[in-house]
């Protein structure tokens, strides 16, 4: 089938590729020249593991194009997918719809043909009856165009895999033939097995935002745990395998520590609650601005735990921050709760270093004020603390033993749970972490330094 992919993110670029990779013929578009160029010369313009491989296959093939021409795309193909990003708007919890209603508008101009406009990008509920409208308003007299959603459930990271074998497909349609049309564009996937769930699309859109919910909230359940865990001195790490065992509840999502960030959960969260507000349903979804305030709670617990480790006062101590984004193997910095740590340790006083495998560009761009390594042993060279705030894999191989010579004085928090603090602790370190008890002489883990919630501006 031919089809065009509009937005080329870190949504856009995957399905992109992915969807050439399962034989179809794809044009993508993006406003952004300098992405447009890196793609079509086959690489992707971000880290995602697995992403090159698939773009050079399918741009060598043929099967893949990439244009910045809206008009270009409107012509192509009678299917696109919309996979623009919604971020958080700049002055409000809800969701910016700016640039999808930019790329109805653009396609509005431009369609000759009958087309078939399925979004991608998570929205709040109510959207694709909206662009519905709009979309009707300005096509040319005679054309028939139609919107269906379909939303993505990507995990940044296992992008690839997700997108070529997804849990389930969800298609929010209301027309036989956009769900035919649907149906035959994930053909592979379907024979595969994988679970076709055709609705309309107020259910495909609240599908998306409930499943980042539930997924949020499992998170700051268990950071919840972790606080009330650290005021007794009990282990929050046991008490998910404990409670993860049962099936009703699963071990997934249970990893307490720094919580959640990224370009997904934290605004979709938000995004949510604004339109629960807008409808008059505020009252139902209120426990997620509690989920969310847990979360950067969370952000709170870990500098406090990083003072107390280094005597109370970060003035003048030299910090290694372990890892900037927002979770491992990717490049993604977006609202990252370890660049959060790092500038509130930065501005009280610190000499915060930051090592990350693949995050530096984007972090020194999105803050500035630390000071950026490429190698973990500079980041800890004469450190007095050496924080572990995304769980990359390099840094659970990383020797405790080497890094206690390098390092002033061999104080770690394991903010993620992820170190064998074992060997830490055998290594000579001072161990602290998020909802457990010290396993090395930490003067006083029974007593945390009591932090009270303060509102982060999100
Ligand atoms: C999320 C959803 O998982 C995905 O389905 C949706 O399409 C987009 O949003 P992603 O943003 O890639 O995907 O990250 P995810 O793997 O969900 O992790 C989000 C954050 O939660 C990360 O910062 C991660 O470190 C944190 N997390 C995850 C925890 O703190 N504890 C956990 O147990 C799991």
């Amino acid at each position: 089938m031919r089809l065009t992919v509009i937005g080329t993110g870190y949504l856009g670029a995957v399905h992109a590729a992915c969807m050439a990779e399962i034989g179809h013929d794809v044009l993508g578009i993006d406003v952004d020249a300098r992405r447009i160029k890196a793609l079509a010369e086959g690489r992707a313009p971000f880290f995602e593991p697995g992403l090159d491989e698939v773009l050079a296959r399918n741009v060598a093939s043929g099967r893949l194009r990439f244009t910045t021409c809206l008009r270009e795309a409107a012509g192509f193909s009678e299917l696109h997918f919309v996979c623009v990003g919604t971020p958080q708007h700049g002055d409000s919890p809800a969701a910016d719809l700016s640039h999808v209603d930019a790329v109805i508008d653009g396609l509005a101009l431009h369609l000759r043909q009958d087309a078939l406009v399925v979004g991608k990008s998570t929205v709040p509920v109510g959207t694709a009856e909206r662009l519905t409208a709009r979309l009707a308003a300005h096509v040319p007299t005679g054309i028939k165009a139609e919107v269906a959603w379909n939303p993505e459930f990507l995990r940044q990271g296992l992008a690839v895999h997700d997108t070529l074998r997804p849990d389930r497909l969800v298609a929010g349609v209301t027309t036989a033939r956009a769900d035919a049309v649907l149906r035959a564009v994930y053909a592979p996937m379907l024979t595969a097995g994988v679970p076709y769930i055709s609705t309309d699309p107020a259910t495909a859109e609240l599908v998306k935002m409930a499943a980042n919910s539930f997924l949020a909230t499992k998170i700051s359940f268990i950071n919840a745990m972790a606080e009330v865990c650290d005021t007794v001195g009990a282990d929050v790490v046991t008490l998910a395998d404990a409670i993860g065992h049962d099936p009703r509840i699963g071990r997934r999502f249970l990893s307490a520590g720094l919580g959640f960030g990224g370009g997904c959960l934290p605004k979709d969260l938000r995004a949510f609650a604004a339109r629960a507000q807008e409808l008059g349903v505020d009252h139902a979804v209120s426990f997620l601005r509690q989920v969310d305030e847990i979360n950067l709670h969370q952000r709170w617990r870990t500098v406090t735990a990083a003072r107390d480790l280094v005597g109370g006062d970060l003035v003048g101590h030299r910090i290694a921050v372990l890892g900037a984004t927002f979770k491992p193997d990717s490049d993604d910095v977006r609202d990252s709760p370890s660049l959060t740590v790092a500038a509130e340790l930065h501005r009280q006083g610190a000499e915060v270093r930051v090592h990350d495998p693949q995050g530096i560009e984007n972090a020194r761009t999105a803050l500035p004020g630390p000071h950026y390594e490429d190698e973990v042993s500079e980041a800890c060279r004469d450190a007095d603390a050496v924080l572990h705030l995304t769980e990359w894999s390099e840094y659970r191989s990383l020797d405790p033993d080497a890094l206690a010579a390098l390092v002033h004085t061999p104080a770690l928090l394991d903010a993620r749970n992820s170190l064998d603090t074992g060997r830490w602790v055998s290594a000579g370190w001072n161990v602290r972490a998020l909802g457990r008890p010290a396993t090395a002489p930490y003067p006083d883990f029974r007593k945390p330094s009591v932090t009270t919630p303060r509102t982060w501006q999100p």
